[in-house]
């Protein structure tokens, strides 16, 4: 066969263009990012690929899994993320018709924009669907913050963890048992990275601005001036507030507390649907709020005699800034928090958690300490290990 130079001209050609194509598209980060405790996490991911943009392009998706402002945009702007490349607008719904939702959505953009590699954050149903989608195509996936486990599967992000984990290509773990556990599971070594905790990097990132700007232009400065000593709750597992007697239950060890104690109660919405479908009141002296925004809530907890919480990220900030925990729950997923930081299991028992309370205020203190690599630096070190990941 004989080759004409135009024809040997254009096969160069295309081949350029397909490995320039191709060295672009394997370049090509997408971000997931659904609900309220991944906003935070891909915060720093997004400000540390901003740093190697001259190596890295990125985009994100948002699932929509989380959509009233105060859930959702409030947290973009004041996180500065950068506007998502697509919202998939899937929130609401069952378990199944959310994750279906955000896999259809999913499928069609990844399909089309062929990123070199998906990055899924947490434990949320949005941190499943796209995994799965994305494996689905081929395409390499990243789970930060993978490895943690509580072993309760009644916890949906428990199922979350465990899928996402048993089908992605590379791990970012945030402390030594999601090591152990993801080794236990079989994974190789060589695919776990322990870089640290990214939301840590966030919190450390906006109390510094936060300090910087000083809190009296935020509204949550007068509620902490006016209370003086005040504790926070956040509560919102649907194992804490959908049943009608355990969120009666607790909700009456809280009224209790807030007698001596007054409590700040931002409710997340689907607390709000809850204590309104079963007519239960939070009495006089729990200030409950609409969800405040990162800021607004940061300022007022970093300050709190303490915290009781069901979330699992407060359990991991309140051990970073040495606050005080109660986790109102049975197990954790973050062991971390307890055997080095502030955080203490106790349940949904009255008497457990008011025992707990009263030794704090009695001045009863863990001294915590702020787990390795929770130092600011994580995301810098997911970055620094793309490119193993990517080639
Ligand atoms: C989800 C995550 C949970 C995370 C939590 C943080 C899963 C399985 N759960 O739980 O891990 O800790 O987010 O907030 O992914 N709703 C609104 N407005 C919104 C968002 C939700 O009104 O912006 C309502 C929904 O309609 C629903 C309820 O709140 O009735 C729960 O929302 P959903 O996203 O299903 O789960 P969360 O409880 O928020």
């Amino acid at each position: 066969m004989i080759f004409t130079r135009t024809a040997v001209a254009r096969l160069i050609n295309t081949f350029t263009v397909f490995r320039k194509r191709k060295i672009v598209k394997t370049q090509l980060i997408t971000l997931v990012a659904g609900a309220r405790p991944n906003f935070m996490k891909i915060a720093p991911i997004a400000r540390a690929l901003d740093r190697a943009r001259d190596r890295f392009r990125y985009e994100i998706v948002h699932t929509g899994q989380h959509y009233d402002e105060q859930m959702n945009a409030v947290f973009l702007r004041e996180l500065g993320i950068p506007e998502p490349a697509l919202f998939l607008n899937a929130g609401s719904g069952s378990h199944a018709e959310q994750t279906a939702k955000i896999m259809v959505g999913f499928e069609a953009y990844a399909g089309a924009a062929c990123p070199g590699l998906v990055m899924v954050v947490g434990d949320v149903n949005s941190t499943l669907a796209c995994s799965i989608a994305a494996k689905k195509l081929n395409l390499a996936v990243a789970h930060v913050e993978a490895g943690l486990r509580s072993r309760d599967r009644t916890m949906p992000e428990e199922i979350n963890r465990i899928v996402t984990d048993s089908i992605s290509d590379a791990f970012f773990v945030t402390e030594p048992e999601g090591i152990a556990n993801l080794l236990a599971e079989g994974h190789a070594k060589k695919r776990i990275h322990h870089v640290g905790h990214v939301m840590i990097d966030n919190l450390l990132y906006q109390k510094d601005k936060l300090e910087k700007q000083g809190a009296a232009a935020y509204a949550s400065a007068g509620l902490k001036a006016k209370l003086g000593r005040y504790g926070v709750v956040t509560l919102h597992r649907p194992s804490n507030v959908d049943d009608r007697e355990t969120l009666a239950r607790i909700i009456g060890a809280l009224a209790h507390i807030a007698d001596e104690l007054p409590l700040i109660f931002p409710l997340h919405p689907r607390t709000q649907k809850q204590l309104d479908a079963f007519g239960i009141s939070t009495g006089p002296h729990i200030h409950t709020t609409p969800p405040l925004s990162y800021m607004e809530f940061l300022n007022l907890w970093k300050d709190a005699a303490l915290v009781l919480t069901d979330s699992g990220g407060m359990q991991e900030e309140t051990t970073a800034l040495g606050v005080p925990c109660l986790t109102l729950r049975d197990n954790t997923e973050r062991p971390i928090t307890i055997a080095e930081g502030t955080n203490r299991l106790v349940g949904t028992d009255p008497a457990r958690i008011y025992a707990e309370v009263r030794w704090i205020l009695d001045g009863g203190s863990r001294n915590g300490r702020r787990p390795a690599l929770w130092d600011g630096h994580a995301a810098e070190r997911v970055v620094a290990a793309l490119p193993g990941i990517l080639a």
